[in-house]
Formats: structure tokens, sequence, C-alpha cells
């Protein structure tokens, strides 16, 4: 998808070595080593010269582009800091300022020599893996409904060079890039508008990514088949819209029969307009953005397929759109959920748990080894952690654990909050088993707590995404949490 290749190579020596670009990562307050000492001495000192000009002074984030040396068309100086500083934050800065640097120049191909870099609290596998997802999230591009996109990246081949093997370092740079292309398809998916990315739209999406993958089956649950399984609280939120409804279920088996599915659903609904309890004007055109857990599990089963992962994983997609009309829901109406449980829609904006609850019940016939639904779910996560952290909640404290760990471990964070029943208290109901809101304030909490009603019955965790599935200015999907999903995965085939 990011049109990027990149390949392991060992190199001893970088003076041997054909490219249109060699990036060298320098450290400030040192003298050169390693590859940049080698490519200073055959291009008669033209780094040293640079250094001492204290133009560059290989700051954290600068960077500077040099005529080649010897086999090098040309040579890009990366400022890494002082060396004892380079831990994983500067790390992260040294793959972004690889990528605008190379976006820079018109090289098609670029040597990526990091056999001098290690970082302090991170293996060498971490920093591939890094710059590989670094390098292919950042040549994404949104294209489908803009006249003139952004131009391409040029660069479309990097070799990286490293301390590894070249084995393992093919497996980080795969790694890296498979959890690009998840990042890049679920960004993708919720830049697209809601005329585009509808219900139906995922299902075909969905049904592509299996084309060709024995190991991916694809089944889509329509509407009449819905009201045969007892969804009416799934269906209520289609009431008032003439875009049909999609469950999606994507079925991954690269593990053993034998072994439990990770099961991961999607709170998709394409455009939340909040039905007849209807939003304000003001930045309801990000709505289309409330589909960003859908994308995010579509977004990590590309990852997985492409990594082949040895698990079995079921990605299922609860898609709908929320719109008011003569047909809609109307707040005080009851319905009967899946489950049984009946439920009294208070505000038909807090429709995300109405489609997760019947999915959720719906799941429980995978006997899933564990369940974690992703949701753009409440305004109030955004008011509680921002933008930097998604909501966790889980039933398991080692479920909660692990995702914690793959957030940390990715960069894409999570943090936990709590599911006590002093909140889901405040969704009693006088008219119905439970109502779909809670009584005033941690309503991040108690749209968890109504969530977790329905899932008694397995290992369950859920994030609330909806302060970390894109950004306010500019606006755009960030692909998250799929680096955590994946690497969460990852870290499970691994065991
Ligand atoms: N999709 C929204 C949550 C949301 C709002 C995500 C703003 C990101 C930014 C959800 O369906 C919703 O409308 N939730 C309501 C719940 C309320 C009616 C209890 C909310 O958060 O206001
Ligand atoms: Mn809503
Ligand atoms: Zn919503």
């Amino acid at each position: 998808m990011s049109g990027l290749t990149l390949t392991a190579r060992a190199v001893s020596d970088a003076t041997t070595v054909r490219t249109q670009c060699a990036v060298v990562p320098v450290f400030s307050g040192e003298a050169l080593q390693g590859a940049a000492k080698a490519l200073d001495s055959a291009g008669g000192g033209s780094l040293s010269a640079t250094l001492k000009l204290e133009d560059f002074s290989a700051k954290r984030g600068q960077s500077t582009l040099l005529p080649g040396a010897a086999k090098a068309q040309r040579i890009l100086l990366v400022g890494c800091g002082k060396r004892g500083d380079f831990d994983r934050v500067a790390a992260r800065e040294f793959a972004r300022t690889v990528y605008s640097a190379l976006n820079g120049t018109t090289a098609k191909d670029a040597l990526v020599l990091l056999d001098d870099l290690s970082v302090h609290d991170a293996t060498a596998e971490w920093l591939l893996e890094t710059l590989a997802r670094s390098l292919a999230t950042g040549a994404y591009r949104y294209t489908e409904t803009v006249s003139e996109p952004q131009p391409a990246l040029t660069v479309s081949k990097v070799t990286v060079s490293s301390v590894l093997g070249k084995g393992p370092a093919q497996t980080a740079l795969d790694a890296g890039a498979a959890t690009a292309s998840g990042i890049n398809t679920a960004r993708n998916l919720a830049n697209l508008p809601a005329n585009i990315c509808t219900p139906s739209y995922l299902a075909q999406q969905a049904r592509k990514l299996a084309r060709g993958n024995s190991k991916l089956t694809v089944q889509v649950v329509d509407e009449k088949q819905m009201r045969e399984l007892g969804m009416h609280s799934f269906l209520s939120v289609t009431a008032g819209t003439a875009e049909p409804a999609r469950l999606i279920i994507m079925n991954y088996s690269g593990g053993r029969k034998s072994d439990k599915p990770y099961v991961l659903v999607g709170k998709g609904i394409t455009f939340d307009s909040g039905g007849i309890s209807i939003k304000p004007a003001l930045k309801m055109d990000e709505m289309k953005f409330d589909m960003g857990g859908a994308a995010s599990v579509l977004g990590t089963m590309t990852a997985v397929t492409e990594m082949a992962l040895p698990l079995n994983v079921i990605g299922v997609i609860a898609a709908a759109e929320n719109m008011p009309s003569g047909t809609a829901t109307k707040p005080g109406d009851v319905v009967r959920s899946m489950s049984g449980k009946t439920i009294e829609i208070l505000n038909t904006d807090a429709e995300g748990r109405l489609v997760l609850c019947d999915t959720l019940t719906y799941v429980e016939r995978f006997k899933p080894e564990a369940v974690i639904d992703i949701a753009t779910l409440t305004g109030a996560c955004v008011v509680a952690l921002g933008s930097h952290a998604s909501g966790l909640y889980s039933n398991t404290d080692e479920l909660a654990d692990a995702l914690l760990a793959a957030g940390t471990e990715a960069h894409d964070r999570a943090w936990r909050m709590p599911l006590w029943d002093d909140y889901t208290k405040q969704l009693q109901s006088n008219f119905a088993d439970l109502g779909n809101i809670g009584s005033a304030g941690g309503g991040s909490v108690t749209a968890a707590c109504f969530l977790s009603e329905f899932t008694k019955n397995y290992s369950w965790a859920h994030l609330d995404i909806a302060g970390t599935a894109w950004d306010a200015a500019p606006k755009w999907a960030t692909g998250r949490p799929v680096g955590l999903l994946t690497r969460y995965l990852i870290d499970r085939a691994g065991k």
C-alpha cells in the first residue's frame, strides 16, 4: 500500500554499495565512526568538513544532504543527538527525520546504515521495526477524492544494514512494514467520506482482503439474518437510515484447529448523526470517523494476514449508519437485545454500545481465547484522556496487562480504567433491564459497564478510541490502535 520495499542486508563496508542515497546517523560531540567514517574518507573528508562548519551539529531532528562519495550518489546525514541520550524517544524522532529528509529528495532508493546505532532501552529488532513502520506510514497518501493528492514518496526501495543478522533483521523490517500496511489501511478507510465508506463498502473491503488468501474467509450477516438472530438492539440503530447494516466476520485460521481464536470486534458506525437525539452541527463531519474501530479491525487483519501469523484471529465489524427519520428509533423506545436483556434507549446518540452489545453476544459462538472490542465510543473518554491514550477496560487482569504492554512497545498507548459495580448502577431503568446511558458523570466508564453486561462468558477488553482514532487538526485518521493490536497478536504468536 505504501509502495515501499524494505530489505535487510549486512553491509560491512559502506563504500562498496551502489545507492542513490546513503543515510548516515551521526551523534553530536564525537568523532565520526563506522560507515560515516568510511564514507568521509572516500569522499575526501566532506562529512567531517560539514560537521566543522557547525551548520549541522547532529542535533536530534536535524538532517543535511551532501554530495555523493564512493558508490553513493548522495549522503544524508541524520542527527541523533548525544549517544548517551539515544533512547526510544530519540529513535522515533530519528525514524521520522529519516522519512521527512528522504521525502525531500528525488532518490529512488536508499541505504540506511544503522550498524553504529543502538537504542539504550530497546533492542535492535525494535529499532528496525520502528524505522520500517515510520517510513511506510510516512509514505501513505490520501488520494481517493482529491484531484491533486500530495506527491508520492519517490523512494521505493530501502535497504537497511544493522548489527542483526540478515534473517532476524528482515523479520523485524517485515513486522514493521506489515504493521504499517495495517495502519495505512485503517487510516484510509476512516478518512473516506461516509457517502463512499458505507457498511456495504466495509463488507466489500473485507471480501477483497480475503481474495486469494485460503486462510481467510469472510461471512456477511444482513439485516434479515440479524432479525432472525434477535439482534434488535443492533437493528434499532439502523432503523432510521436507507443504508443497509452489515455484520462482517473475517475468519483467519493461521493456527491449529484446536487453538481458540482471538476475536476483535470493531464499532463500524459509518456516520453518526446522533439519530433523533441529533448532534450539533459543529464538527459533525468528524462522525464519519465513527467507524475507526472497524477500520482498526480491518487494518489489523491486513497486518495479521500479511505476516501469516500462526494464530486464529476473527475480526468482526458491526457496521451501520445512525440517522434520524420517520422510521428511526425514538428516545424512550425499549428493545430486546440478542442476549435477552431489554434496553431502554434513552439517547439514540449512545448507539455504539447498542450495535456492540449484540455483536459481543454473537461472538460467544466462537469460544474465544479473548475478545477485544475497539470503539470510538464516548466523548467523555476524550475529556478523560485526550488524544494520547486509548481508554482500556477489561474483566481479566492478564489480558489488560498484555494490551498495556503491547501499547507501550508500539507507542500506541492505552490507560486502564475501572469497571466497578458502582458505575453499572447508573444504568438502571424503570422500564427495561438497562438504560443505554448512565446518569451524570463517568461517561466512558458507564459505556464500558454497559458492554460488560454482555461479556460475562469470556475474557474481554474494551478500547475506547474516541480520542485516539483521529487528529482534530489537521483532520486525519491516525490508524490507532492497529499498532497496539498487531503487537499484541505478534506477542501471542511468539508464545
Ligand atoms: N461516536 C460518539 C462518541 C464520540 C464523540 C467520539 C465525539 C468522538 C468524538 C458516540 O456515539 C456518542 O455519540 N456518544 C455520546 C454518548 C452520550 C449520548 C451518552 C457522547 O459521548 O456524547
Ligand atoms: Mn453517537
Ligand atoms: Zn457513535
